[in-house]
C-alpha cells in the first residue's frame, strides 16, 4: 500500500476534498490525523476509517488551536509525514454585494490558516529532516475571474505563498501546491453557475494521492481545464483582460 507507515495530518478533512483524501489515504495504508472545525464529522470519519486514526478539531484561524494540535501530534506519532491543508471557506461574492465580516473570515481561514499551519509545522518537518507540507489553493488563483473576488485573491495568495516556500525551504522538506478545477462538494453546491467539468470528490481524491507521491511542485486536475486556464494566465494584459471582461455576463 503506497502510504503504508505513514502519519499524514489532513487539515480540513470533515467533508468534501479533505474526506475523500482522508479514505483514499487510510486505504492505502496511512495513519490519519483528522482536523477541521466540525468534532462531529471528524468522529463519523473515523468511526468509518477505523480507530487508528486520530481527530484533532482545530480552528485554523486561531494560532493557538494549532501549536495545541502539534503538540498532541508530536506526543502521538513517531513521525509526521505529511501535512495536507485543505481548509478553506467560499461564498460565491463580488464586489458589489461583498460582506465585508465574511471577506475577513474568508482571509482569516484560506490565507492566515495557511500561514499558520507552514509556521508551526515546518520546524518539525525540519528536525525531521523529511516531510511534505501541501497547500491546497486553486485554479481559480490563476487568474482573476468575475464573481469570486475575496475567494480567487485567497488562492492567488496562496499560490505564491507555497512558491515561495518551496524557494526558501530545504529541498528535503517537499513543499506542493494542488490546484484543483472544479470538485462536487458542498463548497460549489452554493454555486448557481455551470461548472465546466466539474469532477467528484472521489475523483479529486485520486488525482491528490497519485500527486502527493509525484516529485512536481503542482498537482491540478482536470489538465484540460488547468491549461486551458494556465494559458489564460501567461497572456498579456491587453488580451487577457479583454477575454476575462467577456465572461464577466456569463458569471
Ligand atoms: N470544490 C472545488 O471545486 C474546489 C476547487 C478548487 C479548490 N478547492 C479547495 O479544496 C479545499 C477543500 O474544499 P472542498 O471543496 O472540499 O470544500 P468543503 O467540503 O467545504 O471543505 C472545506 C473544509 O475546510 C474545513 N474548514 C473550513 N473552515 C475551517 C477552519 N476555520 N478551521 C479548520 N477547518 C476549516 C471544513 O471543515 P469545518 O467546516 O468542519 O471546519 C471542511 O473540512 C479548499 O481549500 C478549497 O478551496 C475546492
Amino acid at each position: 500500500m503506497s502510504f503504508s507507515g505513514e502519519n499524514i495530518w489532513i487539515i480540513g478533512a470533515s467533508s468534501g476534498i479533505g474526506a475523500a483524501l482522508a479514505r483514499v489515504l487510510s486505504a492505502q495504508g496511512a495513519t490519519l490525523i483528522l482536523s477541521a472545525r466540525s468534532k462531529d464529522a471528524l468522529e463519523s470519519l473515523r468511526k468509518e476509517l477505523g480507530r487508528q486514526h486520530h481527530i484533532y478539531p482545530l480552528d485554523v484561524a486561531n494560532y493557538s488551536d494549532i501549536e495545541s494540535a502539534i503538540n498532541y501530534i508530536t506526543k502521538t506519532v513517531k513521525k509526521l509525514d505529511r501535512v495536507i491543508f485543505m481548509a478553506a471557506i467560499y461564498n460565491p461574492a463580488n464586489i458589489e454585494n461583498m460582506d465585508v465580516a465574511f471577506t475577513k473570515q474568508l482571509l482569516e481561514v484560506n490565507v492566515l490558516g495557511a500561514f499558520h499551519v507552514a509556521k508551526a509545522t515546518l520546524p518539525i518537518l525540519q528536525k525531521q529532516s523529511e516531510g511534505q507540507l501541501a497547500l491546497c489553493a486553486s485554479v481559480a488563483g490563476y487568474v482573476g475571474l468575475p464573481g469570486g473576488q475575496p475567494y480567487s485573491a485567497s488562492k492567488a495568495a496562496l499560490i505564491n505563498f507555497a512558491e515561495s516556500l518551496y524557494a526558501e525551504v530545504p529541498k528535503n522538506i517537499d513543499i506542493k501546491v494542488i490546484n484543483p478545477g472544479f470538485v462536487r462538494t458542498p463548497m460549489t453546491d452554493k454555486n448557481n453557475f455551470s461548472m465546466p467539468m466539474r469532477v467528484e470528490p472521489e475523483v479529486a481524491a485520486i488525482y491528490i494521492a497519485d500527486g502527493l507521491r509525484s516529485k512536481a511542485f503542482e498537482i491540478h486536475f482536470p489538465k484540460k481545464f488547468t491549461i486551458f486556464l494556465k494559458f489564460l494566465s501567461i497572456l498579456p494584459y491587453g488580451i487577457k483582460l479583454f477575454l476575462t471582461s467577456k465572461m464577466k455576463n456569463k458569471s
